[in-house]
């Protein structure tokens, strides 16, 4: 599997994945880092693992596509990217855009919830219960359906922060565990659902 990692910000999540690979968790390559910051944080830890950086305008698709195709790409995979995929771009890879959102969809998901404001509106609405969703990525945001989800406590006296940081160190756990399902073909999809075919118990925490 080869991948393209599409990310705008820190990219600690690149760097989960990068070191499941490194230690034989994920049977995968990343063979490129795509970013619309020139200065994201993601290019620097990258540039550390010796992986090329590739930074795109998120609207010239041909140009991004070509990127791809250099580089032999069969899977994309956003790790707090921020941009919306245009449509062509996921035409050209059905079923093989990933995505990670920081909570548990459908709820706290759609066009404006992303980073904080996630966490800020678990707060206030004082569910006791948030998570990690990875999902597939189809033309509208945070709607593709769910490879994996796990729950994460929210606390009494959390903080956008503290709530934050416990849900990324999930985050960091789930990506590769989601990856290494598609690498070892253990991922379905009928009816817009996906069926995983490992038989690990899931839906706990
Ligand atoms: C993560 O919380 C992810 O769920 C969201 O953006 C954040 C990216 O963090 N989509 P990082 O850049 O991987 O550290």
């Amino acid at each position: 599997m080869k991948i393209a990692v599409f990310a705008s910000g820190s990219g600690s999540n690149f760097q989960s994945i990068a070191t499941a690979i490194q230690n034989a968790k994920l049977s995968a390559q990343i063979v490129g880092v795509f970013s619309n910051k020139k200065d994201a944080g993601v290019f620097a830890r990258a540039v550390a693992f010796q992986i090329p950086c590739v930074h795109i305008r998120p609207n010239d698709v041909a140009t991004i596509i070509a990127h791809l195709e250099a580089l032999n790409v069969n899977t994309i995979v956003l790790a707090g990217y921020l941009r919306k995929i245009p449509d062509e771009l996921i035409a050209k890879f059905p079923n093989r855009i990933l995505n990670i959102h920081p909570s548990l969809l459908p709820a706290f998901g759609g066009h404006g919830f992303y980073g904080a404001k996630v966490h800020q509106a678990v707060l206030e609405s004082g569910v006791r219960w948030t998570g990690v969703t990875i999902h597939f990525v189809d033309a509208e945001y945070d709607t593709g359906a769910i490879i994996l989800q796990e729950p994460v406590p929210v606390r009494q006296d959390d903080n956008v922060e503290t709530l934050a940081a416990r849900v990324l160190k999930k985050e960091h756990q789930l990506y590769p565990q989601a990856l290494q399902l598609l690498a070892s073909g253990k991922i379905q999809i009928k009816d817009r659902k996906v069926i995983l075919l490992d038989k690990t118990p899931r839906g706990y925490p």
